[in-house]
């Protein structure tokens, strides 16, 4: 499993102890910034992630099992997911709760999470990673039906 992970100035600092927090779970991260805590676009770094995804992930089979999953980080998750949503095929889940990772992987088969650092500690930010990237997507035909009705 590979992450490309990103944040703006808001989740910078999150952002760096998700990195630190999946490689020592043994993943492949690839960090497309920002690169420090000053003030940066949001939408930018939103893009980057995208970018990859759309350019290595078959995006338009709703029941792909991902090998790379994204991570966005901002002050409130919204941003970040607002922007990430516009890009076709892109599937960004805001989450605040284990519950609604899990779900989100069953359900959506999203491709990214987007987390707000001012909203989660960094406690429950990991717990909501690991969650995210250790649920695999159901597969049932309901599933798969209802995201191609969107995606
Ligand atoms: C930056 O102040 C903040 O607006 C941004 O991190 C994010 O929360 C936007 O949705």
């Amino acid at each position: 499993m590979k992450i490309i992970i990103a944040s703006d100035h808001g989740g910078y600092e999150l952002k760096l102890e998700i990195i630190e927090h999946l490689k020592a779970r043994g993943f492949e991260v690839t960090d497309v910034g920002c690169d420090s805590p000053e003030s940066a676009d949001y939408p930018i770094y939103a893009k980057k992630v995208t970018d990859i995804l759309s350019s290595e992930v078959d995006l338009d089979n709703p029941g792909k099992n991902f090998e790379t999953l994204g991570i966005l980080v901002c002050g409130t998750g919204i941003g970040m997911s607002l922007a990430a949503n516009k890009v076709p095929g892109i599937r960004a889940a805001l989450c605040h709760d284990t519950f609604s990772a899990q779900a989100t992987r069953e359900h959506n088969n999203s491709i990214i999470l987007c987390m707000g650092a001012r909203v989660v500690g960094p406690g429950l930010a990991l717990k909501i990673v690991d969650t995210f990237i250790d649920t695999p997507f159901s597969q049932d035909e309901r599933h798969v039906r209802r995201i191609s009705m969107y995606s």
